[in-house]
């Protein structure tokens, strides 16, 4: 099917008490790894690219190349703008036919992240979903981190929320990007954060977080939650593994092919324990 609007995922998941997954693509061998799972699993899904993954190739590339995988398939799926760090970002991937959009202006002081988020919320359209961050997320998305680094303040949250009117807002409760041993989240606050927030949670720093974890937070409104190192990890070490079995190898097909296999099994994997009723 043709790819669907972050709000069509948003509601689905909701109406079946699910958490989507959001999957973090490159190149065509993760996004095969990732649609092979979406297609054995059956819960709707974003599959999404930062600006700074997404420039070895560009947006449109990454949308032909989602889109046209997944026309076949009859699991809705968004195609997400992950960290739009500038409003120059969400104007491209809007101009790409992007379906869901993050505005992350989370490391501006309150007052900067309201304006900047504002100005997204009016750039997006009605029909599209609009992630919004309050509180800045800790560790590397890829090789970038955030000068920043702040838990979100229950505080703030209702406050933001009405200002902004994002679809979904992404948090900092402890979730922290990539392999930190410290990445867990704090339950108490991120009651306190939903009780303040009318609309669902997104939770960064999946790939950390300890299978237990991922699998309680559909009990706190946690709707979407981000994984992007594992399946990096995936593919460059079934790579890695392949030079280090051959120094000659050359069949780049067949590693290829493996590193799909690979990634699509941490896709599935992190999508059940996401969703253990589901599993
Ligand atoms: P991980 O790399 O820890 O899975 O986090 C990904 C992420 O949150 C992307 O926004």
């Amino acid at each position: 099917m043709p790819l669907v609007s972050g709000l069509d995922v948003i509601q689905e998941c909701t109406a079946r008490g699910l958490v989507a997954g959001a999957f973090n693509t490159t190149n065509i061998e993760t996004t095969m790894g990732i649609v092979d799972a979406i297609e054995k699993v059956g819960v709707p899904t974003f599959i999404q690219v930062a600006p700074t993954n997404a420039a070895l190739s560009g947006f449109e590339y990454i949308y032909d190349m989602v889109s046209r995988r997944l026309a076949e398939t009859r699991v809705p799926v968004a195609l997400h703008l992950d960290h739009g760090k500038s409003l120059g970002a969400v104007e491209d991937a809007l101009a790409a036919d992007f379906t869901s959009i993050m505005i992350d202006a989370s490391e501006e002081p309150y007052d900067e992240n309201v304006r900047i988020s504002s100005i997204a919320r009016e750039m997006t359209p009605a029909d599209l979903a609009l992630e919004a961050e309050l509180g800045s997320i800790g560790g590397k998305e890829d090789d970038h981190g955030p000068e920043v680094e702040l838990s979100t303040d229950p505080s703030q949250v209702e406050g933001f929320v009405t200002a902004v009117r994002p679809d979904m807002l992404a948090v900092s409760v402890g979730n922290v990007h990539g392999y930190s041993p410290t990445a867990a989240i704090d339950f108490d606050l991120l009651a306190q954060v939903r009780a303040a927030s009318s609309v669902p949670l997104v939770v960064h720093g999946g790939s950390g977080l300890p299978p237990e974890q991922l699998g309680r937070l559909h009990e706190f409104g946690v709707v979407k939650v981000n994984v992007a190192s594992d399946l990096r990890n995936a593919m460059i070490r079934a790579f890695g593994e392949a030079y280090a079995a051959n120094p000659q190898e050359v069949s780049l097909i067949r590693v290829s092919t493996q590193a799909v296999a690979a990634i699509s099994d941490v896709v599935e994997r992190r999508i059940r324990m996401l969703n253990p009723s589901a599993a």
